[in-house]
């Protein structure tokens, strides 16, 4: 790679991306009748994978899988090498290199993930980006690609036309990016107060706050035509990819539209035309789409067969003298101290029995017979009541009430004698980054006290080393309350942030 990419202009942050890790593909697949690749010896091929903000925690969550990210930004994938080492993760390549010189004899990937490339890069790319994923998926493979998406598309182009006319003439990158942001507060402002307008501009240019990067590759991209759903579709059938699920799949339940609108989207018979729909519906602006072969079979939604396949997980709790068979109000906590309160018997079954097990999980047919043990006397489930279940249960898992897993979870549930967080995790408490938890599946937005924590779990510190050391790291002479330490790490182990 000699010429040099945009994007060794200005530092792009990689960050981990909870919707595009092929944990959470696995389970999106799987509800859809998909049977996943194994995760832990997957072979997974990240690209335009910048820094490797993404790939790398991926790659320390599956030591023994194999990881291969490029990127034509020459400076990114030097960072994306350092992180890797720094790190310690050795299973995971990063080379500077472009979509449309990738090599054909790459073999074949188990995963492959293209996260806000496809829809910021030319045609060519974009055409190379669906080759690859159509050449380089083993057959039981699975692809995910994000883009930005019309018609939710539309509204942002407009802040991108505002900014490009107004910085066309200026040439230093800094200069246009604080151009740009001033022009756009400037024109947003100007708009009439309490207008439609000037609401939806405002949420939509708080996405850009924190990140001169995100102005300059998004607002400012040289490339940045969002697609409508049907238009990206038709490009990858053609390669012979069909679609498989949104990674979002649960936010895209129909139960939550209107009855009349269900019956209307239900009478639709192609799928992927009901998906252009409730684009539409929603006003999306954002995909995130698992591909799989065109030869494979895919299920229009989930179902209580296809949850059969998936383990569920779920820290809510309630008191124990709650009464859960009736119509009585309770309200449940969860181990960050969020509420949920509920009085219909089955979600209130459903909490307390997954409750119950945490930090384990359940299979979905464990899980059932549970409830069912639980209802028997009020009411057995039947093919009704199980139907309201499985919306309850994609509901929940949208909500973040509970987790779901393609593969039973297999964290470290509990703190050894000297506890160890991943070096990944240790180096991105140290940079006060979210955490990747729950074996690469999830995102903890830990706050400075628990981010030090994590910053000394190095497997060296036994529990009264650790609990000093951690004191001194806070500024403080003892514990906020007795135990605290205790109760850290059975929360750490918890969100599976613990290695053995
Ligand atoms: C918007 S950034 C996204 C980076 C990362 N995937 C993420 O989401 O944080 C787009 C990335 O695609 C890379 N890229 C753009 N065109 C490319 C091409 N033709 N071949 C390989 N990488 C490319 C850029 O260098 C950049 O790192």
């Amino acid at each position: 790679m000699s010429s040099r990419s945009p994007y060794d202009e200005l530092h792009y942050p990689g960050k981990f991306y909870p919707q595009g890790a092929p944990s959470r593909i696995a389970t999106a697949a799987t509800l859809f009748g998909v049977r996943a690749p194994p995760l832990a010896t997957s072979r997974i091929l990240e690209l335009g994978c910048g820094e490797g903000g993404h790939l790398v925690p991926i790659a320390a969550a599956y030591p023994q899988s194999s990881c291969l990210g490029i990127d034509s930004s020459a400076s990114a994938i030097e960072r994306a090498r350092d992180y890797a080492e720094r790190g310690g993760v050795s299973a995971c390549e990063f080379r500077a290199e472009d979509v449309r010189s990738f090599p054909e004899d790459a073999g074949q990937f188990d995963y492959i993930l293209v996260h806000g490339v496809y829809s910021w890069v030319p045609e060519a790319a974009q055409q190379a980006i669906l080759s690859i994923c159509a050449r380089h998926l083993k057959p039981e493979g699975l692809a995910y690609l994000s883009y930005n998406a019309y018609p939710g598309g539309h509204v942002r182009q407009i802040l991108r036309d505002l900014s490009v006319f107004h910085t066309k003439d200026i040439a230093d990158p800094h200069e246009k990016v604080r151009e740009a942001r001033q022009v756009c507060e400037f024109i947003i402002g100007a708009m009439p107060p309490n207008t439609l307008e000037r609401q939806l501009f405002g949420r939509l240019l708080g996405a850009y706050n924190d990140s001169d990067a995100l102005i300059r590759y998004d607002l400012l991209a040289e490339e940045n035509e969002p697609v409508y759903f049907l238009d990206f579709m038709d490009g990858a059938r053609a390669l012979g990819l069909q679609f498989v699920a949104e990674s979002g799949f649960a936010a895209r339940e129909r139960p939550r539209l209107p009855e009349p609108v269900q019956r209307w989207l239900e009478a639709i018979p192609d799928r992927l035309v009901r998906e252009q729909y409730l684009d539409f519906i929603g006003c999306s602006g954002f995909r995130q789409s698992i591909l799989c072969r065109s030869n494979r079979s895919v299920e229009a939604r989930p179902s209580a067969a296809t949850l059969a396949q998936v383990y569920l997980r779920s820290s809510l709790g309630a008191v124990p003298e709650a009464v859960l068979t009736d119509e009585s109000a309770v309200t449940f906590r969860d181990v960050f101290g969020r509420e949920l309160t509920c009085s219909e018997p089955v979600p209130k079954v459903l909490y307390a029995e997954l409750g119950a097990v945490f930090p384990e999980a359940l299979a979905y047919p464990q899980l059932r017979a549970r409830i069912e043990a639980r209802l028997a006397a009020a009411a057995p489930i039947d093919a009704l009541t199980e139907g309201k279940l499985v919306s309850l249960l994609l509901q929940s898992e949208d909500t973040g009430a509970l987790e779901m897993y393609a593969e039973p979870p297999s964290f470290v549930l509990a703190a050894g004698a000297q506890p160890q967080a991943s070096a990944v995790a240790r180096l991105q408490a140290e940079r006060g980054e979210a955490l990747t938890v729950r074996g690469a599946s999830g995102l903890l937005a830990a706050d400075a006290t628990l981010r030090a924590l994590v910053g000394l779990l190095d497997g060296d510190r036994d529990a009264a080393r650790l609990e000093r050391d951690w004191l001194r790291a806070i500024g403080v002479s003892e514990a906020p309350h007795p135990g605290a330490l205790e109760r850290a790490l059975r929360l750490l182990a918890g969100q599976g942030l613990l290695v053995a």
